[in-house]
Order: structure tokens, then sequence, then C-alpha cells
């Protein structure tokens, strides 16, 4: 189905005339750094964004329900470690930068661009309420000539359905002709020393062309490139591609793991050397399971979507089975490297080694530490962790069971002290070396030690 454009049916040409004269007006104000640009949601996607569009001249309005965050911005803190205390010290005291949890200033910016989670329900459906709260609350404030942005990862047709009805309800304004409603796909890497929000290629697929303009001008102001599609469906499915891709690869090279172990093969060794090939391969790592916001849930958006077409998706689904599999996969590995060593799981003492989704980053969501946690502990096991970044296992609403664990110290008398070290997460700020040196045995999940050890088992 043709995604449905704002507009199509306009009877009087007034309307287009009211359109451009207000998209003529957003761009004016672009080159000028007049613009006031909102940003609804200053998380790991919201926060980078308002900083980059602050340090290249704009006037930022921050939006967010958590008032702690507030506080902390206002007081120039980072509650996001790699964007590290300066930047948001700079902030904090910039006059062209505000913060609030006062919704009703919505009406304020003439670009609101939306960061707010997108998780999966229980029953691993889309979880709308986040983008549906927002788009309710702007639809009460949202005034002529504004743009929305939807920037948080989702389904084709959010944008230009979902979206777009409750803005034009609540409002009483028509999309395309008093207000203009983009979709922009987040690519933030956290932890990515390579690239920033700033120099990765920005997508933008407008509800209308005139949206789609306007979008490309502002975030151009802002960001080194920008790709600009032909709807917003094009740009929401864009970025499900981009993560399906992952999620797809990810689990073929986890099933290339199992079954090269059986043949004795490292799999790490053979994927260094498919790597040397310069055209048509491209590299992904085993680990121990999927982890973080996005790639473990966000092609089940599709495969949702998918099920309105009476289509499935079986590519999808296969990766997320072979990927959940993963972490009983490396608990079966610990076992029998104990059973070798004639101990038991049961009562053994395992240190984990990082808590975080992936390396030198601190956020902890979906990661696989947890389920071995969980795992080990149905075993019997004694548990702690180190993570340099992560000094306390937080609440986390999926493992609602785990205990108050803290990072312990990487001293030598205590990673002897442990049966196992099991690599989770290869964090840059770990001494490999000296770890293995002190350590028993090491259960190695991200193919640190690429040498045969006889106290390392990769898994
Ligand atoms: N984290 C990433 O690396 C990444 C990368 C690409 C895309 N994304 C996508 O970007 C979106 C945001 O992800 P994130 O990682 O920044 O999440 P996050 O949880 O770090 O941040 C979301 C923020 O939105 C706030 N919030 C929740 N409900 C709100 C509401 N109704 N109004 C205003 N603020 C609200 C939360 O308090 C939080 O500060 C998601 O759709 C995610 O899939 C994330």
């Amino acid at each position: 189905m043709a995604a449905p454009r704002c507009g199509k049916h306009r009877a009087v040409s007034t309307e287009d005339a009211s359109a451009k004269a207000l998209a003529e007006a957003f761009l004016s104000q672009i080159e000028s750094r007049e613009t006031l640009v909102g940003i609804v949601g200053l998380g790991y996607v919201g926060l980078p964004l308002a900083l980059t569009f602050l340090e290249r001249g704009f006037r930022v309005l921050g939006f967010d329900v958590d008032p702690k965050k507030i506080e902390a911005l206002e007081a120039g803190e980072s509650y996001i470690k790699h964007l590290g205390t300066e930047r948001i010290a700079a902030a904090a005291k910039d006059d062209r930068f505000g913060v609030t949890t006062d919704f009703a200033r919505l009406a304020e910016p003439d670009a609101v661009l939306i960061a707010v989670p997108t998780p999966l329900t229980k029953q691993r459906e889309p979880e709308m309420k986040y983008v549906v709260q927002t788009s309710e609350v702007l639809s009460k404030y949202l005034r002529k000539g504004q743009l929305a942005v939807l920037e948080s990862t989702t389904y084709p047709s959010t944008t230009d359905e979902l979206m777009r009805g409750i803005l034009e309800e609540g409002s009483g304004l028509k999309c395309g002709v008093d207000f203009f409603l983009a979709y922009s796909p987040e690519r933030e890497d956290p932890g990515n020393a390579k690239f920033d929000t700033a120099t990765i290629p920005k997508v933008v697929g407008g509800v209308g062309p005139e949206a789609t303009e306007i979008a490309s001008k502002l975030y151009e102001a802002a960001i080194d490139m920008v790709v600009p599609v032909s709807s917003s469906r094009v740009a929401e499915a864009t970025k499900l591609t981009e993560n399906i891709f992952r999620a797809v690869n990810i689990a073929l090279v986890n099933e290339l793991k199992v079954i090269y172990d059986r043949m004795g093969i490292d799999v790490w060794e053979v994927l260094d050397a498919a790597a040397t090939k310069p055209f048509g391969f491209m590299k992904f790592t085993p680990g121990p399971g999927l982890g973080g916001h996005c790639i473990p849930l966000d092609p089940f958006y599709l495969t949702w979507k998918a099920r309105e077409y009476k289509t499935t998706t079986r590519f999808i689904e296969l990766a997320g089975e072979v990927n959940i599999s993963m972490p009983n996969y490396v608990i079966e590995k610990l076992k029998d490297a104990l059973n070798d060593r004639e101990r038991a799981l049961k009562n053994a003492k395992v240190l984990i080694m990082g808590i975080a989704y992936k390396k030198d980053i601190d956020d902890p969501r979906e990661s696989p530490s947890f389920e071995l946690i969980e795992l080990l502990l149905h075993h019997g096991a004694k548990v702690a962790f180190h993570d340099p970044h992560i000094p306390t296992i937080p609440k986390m609403r999926s493992w609602p069971k785990l205990p108050e664990l803290t990072s312990v110290e990487l001293t030598p008398e205590n990673v002897k002290s442990y049966d196992v070290v099991l690599l989770s997460t290869d964090h840059s700020a770990v001494d490999y070396e000296a770890l293995l040196e002190h350590a028993q045995l090491v259960v190695d999940t991200r193919g640190v030690y690429r040498q045969p050890h006889p106290k390392v088992v990769k898994a």
C-alpha cells in the first residue's frame, strides 16, 4: 500500500500556498539559527542530539518526564558516561540551552524532535505508549508552522498514520498544510569513537515533500550528511532493515561458532581470515547473546507489522531463536569446563566480567550478562561481577529477581578466589593479561584470548 501523503487530496490551492509560506518561513530561520529546536526524551539518543544542535549554533529546549535527568542537566552533570561531563557542563552554562519537564512549553520550539523509548510489551509486540503519549501532549500545543520529527525506532506507518492521526485530531490542524511531520531514524552507536551524532549520515523521510525538505534542511545544518528519502515509511523501513541485518548476521556467526567449536575450529580465527576478503564479506562477531535496546527488539516491530500483511518474517524469527539460545550454550560450555576440572557448577564461585551489553559503555539494557547470571544462580552457582563502567546492578524490568550486586575489585587475590571468570563484555579498561595470570579458569565469549591457553575455554 502506498504511503498516504499529507495534502494528497488538497481541494484548494490556498492550502498549498499556506503550506509553502510556512515552509519558507521555517527554512529562512534555519540559516540565521533563529530556529528553536525542541528535543523530547533526553536519553541515549535525545541528549547527544540536543548537544549537537546546540554546538552547531541552535537554541535548544529539551523535554523529559524524568525530573532527575532535568536536575542533572541543569547542574551540568552527565548521566550518560560516554558523553562526558565537559559537553554537558558547557551546555548548562549556555543560555541558548534549556531543559524542562513542563510540556506546555512544547508550543515554543519551531521543530520538535522525538526520541522516546519504543520497547516491546511482555507479549513481544511494539510498545507504542511513549510515542502515543508524546503525540497526545504535543497535539495540545501544536501550532501552525511547527515541524515534528519522530526519531524513535518503529514500524513503517507509525509517523503517517498513528502520529499524524493523533496530532491532527488533538490540534485541529492539518498535516502538510498547517504543520509538518517527518521521520528520521537515529543511528547512534554509543561508545563509538569514530562516529558521533554529527558525523553519522541521517536518513530523513517526510509526510509529504515539504516536510522532507524542511526536515532535511534542519538536519543539514547540524549533521554532516543528510539522506532524504521519498516518505516517512521508507525512512522507518530503512532503520528496521539496518537492525534486522545486524540481528541476522550476528545469529549466523553465533551458529557458526557452535558448529566450528564441535569441529575444533576457532571461529574468531576464521572470521579474521574471512575479513581479509576485500569485497563481498562483512565481519560480525559472535558473543554470549544479543544485547542493547535495539538489535534484540527492533526486528520484532516488523514481525508484528508483517502479520497485518499475512506475511511471516522467518529470518527474523530464526535469528531471534539462535541468539536467544546463546546464553544456554555458554553455560553448558562453562559447566563442561568445570567438569573437566572435576568441579561442579553448584556452589562454584563465578566472576562475570562485564555487565554492559557491549564494550566501553555503561548501558546494561537487555544485556546477555543478566541471562547468564540468572542461569548461573539457577544452577546453584555463587555469582559476582566486575564492570569498570557499572558500579552496581540497576533494577531491570526484564530480570526483577536479580540480586543486588556491586562490582568487585580486580585484585589478584580476588581474581584467584573465583573458580571461573566468565568474560561476557570485553571492556578495554580491563587488563586481560593480568586477569588470565591470576584466574583459575576463564570462559571467553568475546574472543579476547586468541592464542590457545590451558586456562581459557572459548564459548
Ligand atoms: N540507544 C541507542 O543506541 C539507540 C540507537 C538508535 C535508535 N534508538 C532508538 O531511539 C529511541 C530512544 O532510545 P534511547 O536509547 O534514547 O532511550 P532512553 O531510555 O535512553 O531515553 C528515552 C528518554 O525518554 C524519556 N521519556 C519516556 N517517556 C517520555 C515521554 N512520554 N515524554 C518525554 N520523555 C519521555 C525517558 O525518561 C528517557 O530519558 C528508541 O526508539 C530507540 O529504539 C536508540
